[in-house]
C-alpha cells in the first residue's frame, strides 16, 4: 500500500511517499481502506522530533497520522459491528500505541474499538476531521460540572476541537464565549456562540466565566484572568505554569478512544447538529505541502490528505 513516511526528524520535506506490505487484521482488528486523513497539530509536533518524549520507542522511518474515514476492508476474528465495505470514521490514539500505527496511508490495521460507522451523508474528507478533535472536545466538556446556563469560555473556537466544543456545550445548554482564530469571527458565529472574541482579545477585560477550555492552548497567565474562583481551566497541552496561583482547577485532556461517543457524534454531524471545515485537500503524496499549510495557520478549517 501507498503511505507517506516521516523519513527523519524535522521539517515538512522529511515527510515522503513509501510503501509498505498490505496489512492484514489482527484478531479484534479491523483493515480500513483509508479514502481521507485529516492533519492535525500533534502530526506536527511527532514530525518534528517534539513527540520524541511521550514516545521514545518511535524512530524514523514511521508513517504519521491519527485522524482517518474510509472503507472497511477486511475484519479479524471475533469482531462483532463491522463488515467489509462498510463506511467508518476512527481515531488511531497514536500516542497511546507508540505511533505503531497511522493514518497517512492507503491501508491501515486498526482496533475495532478506534472506529465509528460514518453516516451516508457524510462525505470521508468531513469524517476524518470528526475523530480526534470531536473527543477531545467531549473528554475536555466532561471535567467541568456546570449549570446549564453557565459561562464557558473557549479559545481556539474556530479550530478543530474548539469548533466541536463550542458546539457540544451549546447543547448542554451553557452560555458560550468563543475566542476565533484570525479573521475568523463569521464561522464562530455560524456555530451559534453567544458571545463572540476576535483572535488576541484581552481576556482580563471580558465578563468573569465559569469555566475555561482552552484550546489554543493560550496557557494559564492569558486564559485565566476571566475565571472565577473555584472555576475548573481545561487545556489541551499541560500548563506553565503547573500549578494555578489562585483558587482554580487546572485540568489537561489527554483523548482516548470512545467508539459509542464517536458514533453519536458522527450522527451529531450529519444531522448538522455539529459542524466542520474542510480547507484544503492534497493527495497523501503532498503531504509534506500539508504540513506547511498547517502549520502556517490560519486556513479556516482542516487541511485534509486524500488517497
Ligand atoms: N491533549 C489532547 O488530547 C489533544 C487532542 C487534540 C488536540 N490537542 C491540541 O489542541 C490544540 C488545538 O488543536 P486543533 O486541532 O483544534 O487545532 P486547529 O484546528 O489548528 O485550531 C487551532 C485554533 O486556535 C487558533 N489559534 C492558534 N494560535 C492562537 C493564538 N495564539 N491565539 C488565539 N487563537 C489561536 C487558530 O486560529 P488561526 O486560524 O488564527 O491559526 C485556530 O482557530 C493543539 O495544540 C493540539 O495539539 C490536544
Amino acid at each position: 500500500v501507498r503511505t507517506c513516511e516521516v523519513t527523519a526528524f524535522g521539517g515538512p520535506e522529511v515527510l515522503e511517499p513509501g510503501e509498505r506490505p498490505n496489512p492484514v487484521p489482527a484478531a479484534g482488528g479491523v483493515v480500513v481502506r483509508i479514502r481521507a486523513a485529516a492533519v492535525n497539530p500533534t502530526d506536527i509536533g511527532t514530525r518534528s522530533g517534539g513527540g520524541r518524549a511521550r514516545m521514545p520507542e518511535l524512530q524514523p522511518p514511521f508513517v504519521l497520522g491519527w485522524d482517518l474515514a474510509g472503507e472497511v476492508a477486511a475484519v479479524g476474528e471475533a469482531v462483532t459491528g463491522f463488515l467489509p465495505g462498510d463506511r467508518v470514521c476512527g481515531m488511531i490514539p497514536f500516542g497511546r500505541i507508540g505511533g505503531r500505527v497511522g493514518a497517512y496511508a492507503e491501508m491501515a490495521a486498526v482496533d475495532s474499538e478506534w472506529l465509528a460507522p460514518l453516516p451516508a451523508d457524510v462525505s470521508f474528507e468531513e469524517g476524518a476531521t470528526l475523530p480526534l478533535n470531536s473527543l477531545t472536545a467531549r473528554q475536555a466538556l466532561d471535567f467541568f460540572d456546570l449549570e446549564p446556563g453557565s459561562r464557558l469560555l473557549v479559545t481556539g473556537a474556530s479550530g478543530g476541537v474548539g469548533g466541536y466544543a463550542v458546539r457540544l456545550a451549546l447543547e448542554a445548554g451553557l452560555y458560550v464565549v468563543a475566542m476565533a482564530g484570525r479573521d475568523d469571527e463569521e464561522w464562530v458565529t455560524v456555530l451559534g456562540a453567544d458571545e463572540v472574541l476576535p483572535r488576541g482579545a484581552d481576556l482580563k477585560l471580558i465578563e468573569p466565566v465559569d469555566g475555561v477550555l482552552d484550546a489554543v492552548p493560550l496557557g494559564p497567565e492569558l486564559a485565566t484572568p476571566p475565571l472565577r474562583n473555584g472555576g475548573t481551566i481545561v487545556f489541551t497541552r499541560p500548563p506553565h505554569p503547573s500549578e494555578p496561583n489562585r483558587d482554580l482547577h487546572y485540568e489537561t485532556v489527554w483523548v482516548r478512544p470512545d467508539p459509542e461517543a464517536l458514533a453519536e457524534m458522527a450522527r451529531m454531524l450529519a444531522a448538522g447538529t455539529l459542524r466542520t471545515r474542510v480547507a484544503r485537500l492534497l493527495p497523501l503524496e503532498q503531504a509534506a505541502e500539508s504540513h506547511r499549510l498547517a502549520e502556517r495557520g490560519g486556513n479556516h478549517g482542516k487541511v485534509v490528505l486524500t488517497t
